[in-house]
């Protein structure tokens, strides 16, 4: 038996659980489940990562206490976890006695080994809100490109990345302020000296052999030391002896993992020390997003290397979700959070089975087609899989007590190979789970419930069953209904790391409580209840509503766009009237503070007052190009108040799924005012 710590990134407790989070968070929880399902001694903790400036300005900007705001999240996230059934075994919390505990042990071990050292550096000081800035709070025109309101370290419309320095007319997104280079210390961990553990560590067979390389890319610039430190006001932990100076988040975040577990082995007496002890023998895995690489590949290793702990056995980074094969988007409605899904879809399990399909141990991107995702759960799934039940155990209930009969000496082999097949495949599904190749050992399980439905097309058992002489126990009937039936038990089983609920769902339809181990896999004395519905379809509208309404953009609060009848597709010229378009000019536009796709926009029709509209076309304009220009707009659109402030109409924009919004501007001649009919 193994045994085995387990981690999947600690999630920011500033946001919502989305799709993009729920691929590390489903491809780990798979991994335990498996591990747990062979036997082995694991277990999987996690915790919200709640430290920061962030959090800290949110929270302020709610009128909370940042430990208010945690404690809201805290709930939110949890319950959006277990309703994935994302199963650890504590869900924990960065700002949590234990933590703060262990990141002081860290830290003055640190000390003692010589690892840290203070030096005065310079850092934009915001002057209106007495703190220093992150880079991501300084926003300003981009030195490459000159768009304006650009972040401190990157330009989203040229991708340029620089220094915050470098920006033309820094302002603080804090409070507006101009903020300007201020001295301060901080604390810094010796990178540099633990080069050349890092690169035996990183090529040691702990990290795939893509994240290996990047690191040697990385070596070969050189390490540059780590500055732990960040200045008061800051929410985290104070620096033992330094007052005023706290831990940079991510230096307590991946503590957050051993805290989390310390905080389990209290309650539930499991030897922490035998888990985190630089000679333990028990395995350690990070599940983490490739973007976070360097943090976990280089300053954790690192960290616990000069503290005196273990360090991971592997290091497993997986790729981004994309969906509709682009990145997720607010104002095109894939930016879908986990609660959204589930309002929307109701039933995770189908989630859980399309990214299993497509996970591999690679750190490719992985794309959620939300087509495919409709057309392969429904016929892998409903069609395939359930099938195989829905057919066959009308008939074990209906003549035989619901009873399988499976005696191998009374049964013509081509009837055993069937389910034998499933059984052949077991060594191979386990080693797909363990290498992580989910979407090999989901093949497989499929294929071979085709052999299994295509058994069952050929015996044709609904015809037998029309012949009284087949009601009798160990009938022809009889036992091609129990092998086709332990052929869909067997693939239950190898599924039940994916599919938690529906699996669930099948061992009760078994008489049995779950399916707890592989070992499971060879009963015999097998009975079934009356086979209930267990599995329905997705449905295309529920696919479509769920987009629509997670669209950010004007149309996400009016009423859904009602089905044109086929006789009622065309509309009257008085319809058309209702609709009171007229040119428009734009007067003013800007961005708005916290909407990903909004701009706001201050129109003038010459009706001796203006209009403010918010457009979501911010992925395809800057306000300065809008400016001065004449647009359509729809004058009577009912105003409505949106998180940003009142809306008083819209603004007209041709897109298509992939292209778009492109903004209507009148032909020369049209002045603001007139009326487009
Ligand atoms: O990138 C993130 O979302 C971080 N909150 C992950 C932290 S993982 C660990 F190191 F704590
Ligand atoms: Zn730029």
């Amino acid at each position: 038996m193994r045994k085995l710590l387990i981690t999947s990134a600690l999630p920011y407790a500033n946001g919502s659980i989305h799709l993009g989070h729920l691929v590390e968070y489903i491809q780990t929880d798979i991994w335990v489940r498996f591990q747990k399902m062979q036997g082995h001694e694991a277990y999987y903790v996690c915790a919200d990562d709640t430290h920061g400036t962030p959090i800290m300005l949110r929270a302020e900007k709610e009128g909370v206490t940042p430990e208010e705001l945690i404690k809201k999240v805290h709930i939110e996230h949890s319950k959006d976890f277990s309703d994935f059934f994302v199963n650890f075994d504590n869900f924990y919390s960065t700002n949590s006695p234990e933590n703060l505990e262990l990141s002081q042990i860290v830290y003055k071990k640190l000390k003692q080994n010589n690892k840290i050292y203070t030096k005065t550096i310079e850092q934009f000081y915001d002057p209106a809100k007495e703190m220093f800035l992150p880079d991501r709070f300084i926003k300003g025109e981009c030195p490459k490109c000159h768009a304006k309101d650009q972040y401190g370290d990157s330009c989203e419309v040229c991708g340029a990345t620089y220094a915050p320095t470098e920006l033309i007319n820094p302002t603080s997104s804090v409070s507006g302020a101009v903020p300007f280079r201020k001295e301060t210390e901080h604390y810094f961990f010796k990178l540099s000296e633990c080069e050349s553990f890092l690169a035996d560590w990183t090529s040691s067979g702990t990290l795939q052999q893509e994240a290996a390389n990047k690191m040697k890319e990385w070596f070969k610039s050189g390490l540059a030391d780590w500055d732990i430190s960040r200045d008061a006001p800051y929410f985290g932990f104070e620096i033992p002896n330094a007052p005023g100076k706290y831990f940079y988040v991510w230096l307590d975040a991946p503590i957050g993992y051993m805290a989390s577990f310390k905080k389990l082995c209290e309650d539930k007496k499991i030897n922490f020390d035998e888990f985190w002890n630089a000679d333990s023998k028990t395995e350690l895995y990070h599940f983490i997003g490739k973007d976070i690489l360097y943090f976990h590949a280089l300053f954790w290793p690192a960290t616990l290397e000069f503290s005196g702990y273990r360090k991971p056995t592997k290091i497993f980074a997986h790729g981004f979700l994309t969906v509709n094969a682009e990145k997720m988007s607010k104002s095109r409605g894939t930016f879908i959070t986990a609660r959204s899904y589930l309002d929307h879809i109701k039933n995770p399990d189908y989630l859980r089975y399309y990214y299993a399909a497509k996970l591999n141990s690679t750190m490719e991107d992985i794309d959620l087609n939300l087509d495919d995702f409709l057309s392969r759960v429904n016929s892998d799934l409903v069609g395939k899989f359930i099938n195989i039940a829905s057919r066959t155990s009308g008939f074990i209930h209906k003549y035989f007590e619901g009873k399988l009969f499976l005696d191998d000496s009374k049964t013509d082999q081509e009837h055993i190979s069937v389910s034998q097949k499933c059984k052949d495949i077991e060594n191979e599904i386990k080693t797909c789970f363990e290498a992580r190749e989910y979407g090999h050992a989901v093949r497989e399980i499929m294929r071979v419930a085709d052999i299994t439905n295509e058994y069952v097309n050929t015996k044709a058992p609904w015809t037998l069953a029309k012949d009284e002489a087949q009601h009798k126990p160990g009938s022809e009937l009889h036992v091609i209904c129990s092998r086709s039936l332990e052929a869909f038990r067997r693939l239950s089983i190898y599924l039940t790391p994916i599919l938690p609920k529906l699996t669930k769902d099948i061992a009760i339809f078994f008489n049995e409580k779950e399916f707890a181990s592989f070992k499971d896999i060879d009963k015999k004395d097998i009975t079934v209840n009356e086979y209930q519905h267990i599995l329905t379809r997705v449905e295309k509208k529920d696919i479509d509503m769920m987009i629509e309404s997670n669209k950010e953009s004007l149309d996400k609060h009016t009423e859904p766009p009602k089905k044109v009848d086929d006789n009622q597709s065309t509309i009257l010229i008085d319809d058309f009237l209702k609709i009171d378009l007229r040119v428009a000019l734009i007067k003013e536009a800007s961005f708005v503070e916290g909407a990903d796709s909004l701009l706001k926009l201050t129109l003038d029709i010459n009706d001796g007052r203006l209009r403010q509209v918010f457009a979501g076309i911010k992925s395809k304009y800057n306000p300065d190009q809008l400016v001065g220009k004449l647009t359509v707009m729809v004058a009577n659109l009912k105003p409505r108040q949106m998180k940003f402030g009142l809306s008083e109409g819209m603004v007209l924009a041709a897109s298509n799924e992939s292209e778009g919004p492109f903004v209507l501007y009148p032909d020369q001649g049209a002045k603001p005012g007139m009326r487009i009919k």
